[in-house]
C-alpha cells in the first residue's frame, strides 16, 4: 500500500525523504515523488512512475534546497501507475502539495463541486480532489492547518495525509482517518511523519501514533496534535522497541502473520464505498456493462490458479445460488490448452492477486480470442490481467508480500459476494435478501477481528499436530473450497503433505488413510449440510482419527466426538468461508514456525508465477 514520509528541521530534506521512501519500499509501490519547500518559500515537486532510483535520477529537475518536505510511494488504487497520477498532488497555483494514503469515497462529488467553481483536474486520482479542496478552504483560513481542517470536514473515506504549502512555509500538516500515520519526535530541532515506524526509525525511536480524526502541525520547534472535532488533544509518546527489519513488518515476525492480521482492514477496504444498505445493493464503478449486457449474461466461466482458484469455487456456489446463472470453474492452465466452448452470453472472469500469473493471463487471452466478454477480480492495479479485461473489481487489499496468499483470498471472496449481489439484484434477488447480505458484509470485519483471537489456540494445535506427516481437510458445500485452501496453506508453508476433500468423498477412498497419525480438519459450521458433516466426523472417529473441527457458534453434537473445537462467529453461508479459513491460515503459519520453515519465502515458490 502507499507510504508517506515527511521531514521538517535543520537538515536538507531531499536526502532524508529519499531515505525514508527506501524504508517504505517493502510495502510495494509503482510510483514515487516528493515535494520540498525552500527557505524563501519556493515549493518544488518531482515525481516519477517506477522505482525510487528513477526518482533520484530526476531530483535536481526543479527540486529546490529546503529543510521541509513530504514524500510518497504510491500503490495505485484509482488511476494508472504513471507520473501524472503519482503523488504529491498540487494545487493549481502550485503552492500546496499533498500526499495521501487511503480512498476518498466522495471524490466524485468534490470534483464536480470544485469543477463548477472553475478548478481544473489533471489526474484520475481521488487524492487530487483533496488538494483543491484545501486550496479553496485557504481563501477563508489564514493557516494551513485551518484550511486542512475545513477541507477534511467535507471528505468521506479513509486517509492518512501530509500537506505543505508555500503560503504557510516551515510546517507540515498531517491528518489520519483509517490509514495509519505517526509522528517521529526528532532531537536537535527536527520532526518527522511516517506511515509506519520504518520511515522514521533511522532518526528517532520516539513516536506518537495518531488516532482516527487526529490532525497535527509539525515544525522544527515541535508539534501539536488536535482532533477534527475535539480540538487540541494529548497523545502519548511511545518508544519503538523494534529494529528496522521488524518495523517493516509492523512489529510482526513475518509478513504472512502481518497480512493475516490485516484482514479486518483489508476486508473493510474491498467494501469501502460500495455497500448500499438502503436498497440492499452495491455500487461497483468498475462494472461498465449496460443493464442489457448484464441481462445478457447466460453463463460465467471463472478461471484462476492456486488460492485464487479456491476463491473461484466459492464464487461458483454463491453466483449459482443467488443469481441463477450457470457457472463453471476452470484451472487456467487447463482452460488455455483445451478448446473451451464459449457460446454467446458467456462471461469469462479471471481472478488473480498479482494480475501477472502466466496461466491466468493466457487463459484470458484465449477467452478474448474466442470473443468472450472478460472481467477481472485483481488486487494489483494496472497489472496485465487488469488491463486485459473489459471491466473488473479491484480488491484494494494492499500489497501481499508473503508468498502464501491470505488477505487476498478473503478479499476475493468478498469481491465475489459484491459481484453476486450486483448481478442478483438486477435479476430476481429481492431487496430484503440484498439487505441481509449487505448487513452480513458490514458485520464481517469485526467478526474477522474476533476470529484472529484464535491465534494462541492454533499455535498450541500446531505444536500438538505439527510433526504429523499428513493432514486431511474435509468440507461440504461452501466449505469444500475452504478444505482445499486450508490444505494448500499448510503444505506450501510447512511442507506437511495435506489434502482437501469433499467430506462425503472420504468413503470413496481417503477413509483408508484414517488413523491416529493423520489429523483430520473438518469444516463444520452451522450451515445446511452441518448434520452431514457431523456424520462424516463420526466415521473418522470410529477409525480412531484425530479431529480438529471448525464450527460457527456452539456445536453440542460434536462434544466428545472431536479432539478440538475451533469456534468462529456465525454468518450467512456465502461469507462463512471468510471466517472458517482464518484459523486454517493461522494453523498453517504456526505449523511452519514449529518446523522452522521460511514462512514468507517457502522453498520452490514464487509470489507471482509469471512463467508456465
Ligand atoms: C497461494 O498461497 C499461492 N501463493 C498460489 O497458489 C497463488 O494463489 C497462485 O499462484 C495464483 O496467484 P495469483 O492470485 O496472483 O494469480
Amino acid at each position: 500500500m502507499c507510504g508517506i514520509v515527511g521531514y521538517v528541521g535543520a537538515k536538507e530534506a531531499g536526502p532524508i525523504l529519499i531515505e525514508g521512501l527506501r524504508r517504505l519500499e517493502y510495502r510495494g509501490y509503482d510510483s514515487a515523488g516528493l515535494a520540498v519547500i525552500s527557505p524563501e518559500g519556493r515549493l518544488g515537486t518531482v515525481k516519477e512512475a517506477g522505482k525510487i532510483a528513477q526518482l533520484e535520477g530526476i531530483l535536481d529537475e526543479g527540486m529546490p534546497p529546503g529543510t521541509c518536505g513530504i514524500a510518497h510511494t504510491r500503490w495505485a488504487t484509482h488511476g494508472a501507475p504513471n507520473r501524472l497520477n503519482a503523488h504529491p498532488h498540487w494545487s493549481q497555483g502550485r503552492d500546496i502539495a499533498l500526499v495521501h494514503n487511503g480512498i476518498i469515497e466522495n471524490a466524485e462529488v468534490i470534483r464536480s463541486k470544485l469543477s463548477d467553481l472553475g478548478y481544473i483536474f489533471e489526474t484520475q486520482t481521488d487524492t487530487e480532489a483533496v488538494v483543491h479542496l484545501i486550496d479553496e478552504a485557504f481563501q477563508e483560513n489564514s493557516t494551513l492547518e485551518d484550511a486542512v481542517l475545513t477541507a477534511l470536514r467535507q471528505v468521506e473515506g479513509a486517509y492518512g495525509l501530509a500537506v505543505v504549502s508555500s503560503r504557510d512555509p516551515g510546517k507540515i500538516v498531517v491528518a489520519r482517518k483509517g490509514s495509519p500515520l505517526l509522528i517521529g519526535i526528532g532531537k536537535n530541532g527536527e520532526n518527522l511523519v511516517g506511515s509506519d515506524a520504518s520511515a522514521v526509525i533511522q532518526h528517532t525511536k520516539e513516536v506518537v501514533y495518531l488516532d482516527d480524526g487526529d490532525c497535527a502541525v509539525l515544525t522544527a520547534e515541535g508539534y501539536r496534535v488536535f482532533h477534527i472535532e475535539e480540538g487540541n488533544v494529548q497523545r502519548s509518546v511511545h518508544q519503538i522497541e523494534w529494529d528496522l527489519e521488524a518495523a517493516e513488518k509492523g512489529g510482526y515476525e513475518h509478513f504472512m502473520l502481518k497480512e493475516i492480521c490485516e484482514q479486518p482492514e483489508s476486508i473493510r477496504n474491498v467494501m469501502r464505498g460500495r455497500l448500499l444498505e438502503e436498497t440492499g445493493d452495491v455500487r461497483l464503478g468498475g462494472i461498465t456493462l449496460s443493464d442489457e449486457e448484464l441481462a445478457g449474461i447466460r453463463r460465467i466461466v471463472i478461471t484462476a490458479c492456486g488460492t485464487s482458484w479456491h476463491a473461484a469455487l466459492i464464487g461458483e456456489y454463491m453466483l449459482e445460488e443467488l443469481t441463477g446463472i450457470p457457472v463453471e470453474v476452470e484451472y487456467a492452465s487447463e482452460f488455455r490448452y483445451r478448446s473451451p466452448v464459449l457460446e454467446d452470453g458467456t462471461l469469462v472472469l479471471a481472478i488473480s492477486q498479482s494480475g501477472e500469473t502466466a496461466d491466468t493471463l493466457a487463459a484470458l487471452e484465449e477467452a478474448r480470442a474466442r470473443g468472450a466478454s472478460t472481467m477481472g477480480i485483481v488486487n494489483t492495479v494496472g497489472s496485465s490481467i487488469a488491463r486485459k479485461t473489459d471491466f473488473g473489481i479491484y480488491l484494494h487489499a494492499g500489497p501481499e508480500i508473503g508468498v502464501a496468499s491470505t488477505k487476498a483470498f478473503t478479499s476475493q471472496i468478498v469481491a465475489l459476494a459484491l459481484f453476486t449481489l450486483y448481478l442478483g439484484r438486477r435479476r430476481h434477488l429481492s431487496i430484503l435478501q440484498g439487505r441481509e447480505l449487505v448487513a452480513a458484509l458490514r458485520a464481517l470485519p469485526d467478526q474477522v477481528a474476533q476470529t484472529l483471537a484464535l491465534g494462541p489456540l492454533t499455535k498450541e494445535l500446531a505444536v500438538v499436530y505439527g510433526d504429523a506427516q499428513n493432514f486431511l481437510y474435509l468440507g461440504r458445500g461452501y466449505q469444500f473450497p475452504v478444505a482445499l485452501e486450508g490444505a494448500l496453506k499448510l503444505k506450501e508453508v510447512s511442507y506437511i503433505h495435506a489434502e482437501g476433500y469433499p467430506a462425503a468423498e472420504m468413503k470413496h477412498g481417503p477413509i483408508a488413510l484414517i488413523d491416529d497419525d493423520m489429523p483430520v480438519v473438518a469444516l463444520a459450521p452451522r450451515d445446511s449440510v452441518y448434520a452431514k458433516v457431523v456424520s462424516n466426523i463420526e466415521e473418522v472417529k470410529a477409525r480412531s482419527g484425530r479431529i480438529l473441527a471448525v464450527v460457527s457458534g456452539d456445536a453440542p453434537e460434536l462434544i466428545g466426538k472431536v479432539d478440538h473445537l475451533i469456534e468462529v462467529p456465525h454468518t450467512v453461508p456465502a461469507l462463512l468461508p471468510v471466517l472458517t479459513s482464518i484459523p486454517l491460515q493461522l494453523l498453517a503459519y504456526h505449523a511452519a514456525i514449529h518446523r522452522n520453515r521460511d514462512v514468507d519465502q517457502p522453498r520452490n515458490l514464487a509470489k507471482s508465477v509469471t512463467v508456465e
